[in-house]
């Protein structure tokens, strides 16, 4: 039997889902296959696998996914030699989204590289884009089905012995083990609270610490709610730095765990042994907040671990298909799962955002034993939140700002995020509730800002981070893409403030902070960032106002109109950022500094200009959906 390997580099676990679900279609079709992080993978061992797929996403301003940095970076080794993979056929598929100016920058680095070192390409590089309508699905629907052309070829099964696979239900990753009642304690929704805390100890790069404030910073009539949460960092010792990003592990809503325990005919006070599957392929490591405690409640289980408000990926409906008894929700379920059916799976699950307990409700025949829950219903993610204060402001009290997701769906349901609404539940003094979070480094680092080596004198310091001062920053946020700025904001003004206090001329600063939300209640921070404007710590303050006027006002429009100031930045060496939402508004941001260059600057070549911008990190971008 042919032996493939699935190797995958992975941020927010999509990658990581891809390579899983690719794994167990290749089992289906009778090879023997291990998925693995590419940072969990010996590599050394590459240059004997035969067959090898490769799923990468790209995250940052173009850059690998954390757990396949190391990998990565072996495989630049100028020193390997030429030929190394020449044994091993490979094939890559890449997540990104095309608002990024480099566009699964990873997957096609990776898929080049490969080839260098002697690869044989079993298919053209597939690009999955979040901006398709049916996300990075849509284009691997189509690019596996030339894969599986692809290793039929190179792997060809013995005749009549090609499987049905829809008939083979693959086996699950977990055994679950019923151990009996847990002796009944007091159950409140702060249930999660303790869990958390004792989950901390699985997971070494999280810390916890209490919720100092958690207000809402909206007016009153605000289309949507943000809230401003500070954290206390002081018994925790964990540092932060502008620009950095709070990870934050939530926990699902005890009435929604109730609902679907219901639904699913659970016992939430059934203790339970979880232990990997000696049948399935991959020794999958137990689940991480569950590791560690011996049997576990099931209601644990729902609160921490699965994130069952999400909405459904095809490959749920795939494995739901061996579950159901009734002919017809079994025919549906089979419709949803099919690569014919992916509109309509599209405007069943993700236009609707239904969720997995609403999906469960809709097919009540269809009930997976708790086990195979696991490899249907992704892990509850840690949520990220770009933090907006300055560490030399408030080093042991980063904040953050957060839009409420709470919306009315097509289908007339009401809709909360899953961490929004955790966190909009915390409490702060006298008794603070405490966050389980981990502290990351964000992508909006302003360019050139470097720390003195150790042993340069106090001038030496000063100067170096004066001259850091110079180039203009041109901030670009919609909602609360405010934060990250608001954190460079202070960093910046905190440090001008210390240069005078210490003698020093402070330089006149020529940043621009261009801020769009629907109406004067979404102006965020609005008090704090009107004194840095009239204090000269900003030199332009813009706001668009999308809903003041018949006509709608964007950012966009507003970087039109101030094409000669904005031109006046760049070509002082000016950085622009862009944070916020990454639904339309980034392509047409960049569009607008296409036009202003057009219109106002000296360039001959607008398109060439932002491109060399955004090649030279003169150009970033943070946005999320
Ligand atoms: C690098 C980075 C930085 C971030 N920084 C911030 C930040 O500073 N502040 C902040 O608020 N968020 C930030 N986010 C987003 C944040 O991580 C969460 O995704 C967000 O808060 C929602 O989480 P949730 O668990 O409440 O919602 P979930 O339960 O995960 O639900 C969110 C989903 O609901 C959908 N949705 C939301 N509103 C609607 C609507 N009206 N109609 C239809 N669908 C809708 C969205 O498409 C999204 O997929 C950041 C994300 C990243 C990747
Ligand atoms: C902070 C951030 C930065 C990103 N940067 C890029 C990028 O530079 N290029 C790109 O093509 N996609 C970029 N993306 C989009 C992701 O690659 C895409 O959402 C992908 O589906 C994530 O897969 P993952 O969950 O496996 O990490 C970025 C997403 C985020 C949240």
């Amino acid at each position: 039997m042919a032996s493939l390997l699935i190797l995958y580099g992975s941020q927010g676990g999509g990658a990581g889902e891809v390579a899983e679900r690719l794994g167990r279609d290749c089992e289906r079709r009778g090879y023997e296959v291990r998925v693995s992080a590419m940072d969990d993978y010996d590599v050394l061992s590459l240059p004997s696998e035969g067959t090898m797929i490769a799923v990468a996403s790209t995250t940052g301003q173009g850059d690998a996914p954390d757990n396949m940095r190391k990998f990565w970076t072996f495989l630049l080794k100028k020193s390997l030699p030429a030929h190394s993979l020449a044994s091993t056929s490979f094939a890559v598929f890449g997540l990104g989204d095309s608002s990024y100016a480099k566009f699964n920058a990873v997957a096609k680095r990776l898929d080049k590289r490969l080839e260098m070192l002697g690869g044989k390409r079993m298919l053209p590089l597939g690009l999955g884009d979040d901006q398709d309508s049916g996300g990075y699905d849509q284009k691997l629907d189509v690019w596996a089905v030339e894969l599986w052309k692809a290793l039929a070829h190179l792997h060809p099964l013995p005749e009549g012995s090609v499987p049905d696979l829809s008939d083979i239900l693959p086996p699950s990753r977990f055994c679950v083990s019923k151990v009996g009642k847990r002796s009944l304690g007091a159950v409140d929704g702060r249930e999660g609270q303790q869990l958390l805390a004792t989950m901390k100890l699985a997971r070494g790069d999280f810390h916890i610490a209490p919720v100092l404030t958690n207000v809402s910073i909206t007016g009153e009539g605000a289309v949507k709610e943000v809230r401003h949460l500070e954290v206390d960092l002081s018994l925790c010792n964990q540092p932060y730095k502008t620009g950095d990003i709070l990870a934050v592990q939530p926990t699902n809503r005890l009435e929604d765990v109730e609902n679907f325990s219901r639904v699913m005919q659970l016992d939430l006070d059934e203790m339970v042994k979880i232990e990997p599957n000696p049948q399935h392929r991959s020794k999958t490591a137990l689940p991480a907040l569950l590791c560690g405690f011996g049997p576990v409640a099931v209601r644990d289980i729902l609160l921490v671990h699965l994130d069952f408000m999400n909405t459904p990926r095809r490959h749920f409906f795939e494995l739901l298909f061996h579950f159901a008894t009734d002919k017809t929700q079994k025919e549906r379920i089979e419709e949803l799962s099919s690569v014919s059916g992916r509109d309509d799976l599209y405007e069943y699950c993700q236009k609707q955002r239904r969720t997995f307990l609403e999906v469960f409700r809709d097919f009540p025949d269809a009930r997976p034993p708790l086990s195979y829950l696991f490899d249907m219903i992704p892990p509850l993610r840690p949520r990220q939140f770009s933090i907006s204060s300055s560490p030399r402001v408030a080093p042991h009290r980063p904040s953050i700002t957060l839009a409420m997701v709470d919306y009315v769906s097509r289908t007339k349901m009401r809709r909360v995020g899953v961490c929004t609404s955790y966190l909009k539940e915390m409490r702060t003094s006298p008794h603070p509730d405490q966050l389980l979070f981990s502290i990351k480094e964000g992508t909006l680092k302003i360019p050139g800002v470097k720390r003195m080596k150790e042993g340069g004198t106090v001038e030496d310091e000063l100067r170096m981070e004066t001259s850091q001062l110079i180039a203009p920053l041109i901030m670009v946020a919609t909602g609360t893409g405010i934060a990250p700025f608001r954190s460079i904001i202070q960093e910046r003004r905190s440090f001008r403030e210390s240069l005078w206090r210490k003698g020093f001329p402070a330089p006149e600063m020529n940043d621009v902070l261009v801020f769009g939300c629907r109406t004067p209640q979404e102006f965020l921070y609005r008090a704090e960032l009107e004194e840095y404007e009239s204090a000269g710590h900003l030199k332009r303050l813009i706001v668009a106002y999308s809903r003041m006027q018949d006509k709608k006002v964007y950012v966009q429009d507003k970087i039109r109109e101030e094409a000669s100031l904005l031109w006046h930045a760049l070509e002082e060496g000016g950085v622009i950022m862009v944070c916020g939402s990454s639904d339309k508004m980034p392509r047409d941001v960049r569009q607008a500094f296409v036009d202003v260059v057009n219109s106002a600057g000296q360039a001959d070549d607008a398109e060439q200009y932002v491109r060399t911008l955004e090649a030279t990190r003169r150009y970033l971008q943070e946005t999320w959906s």
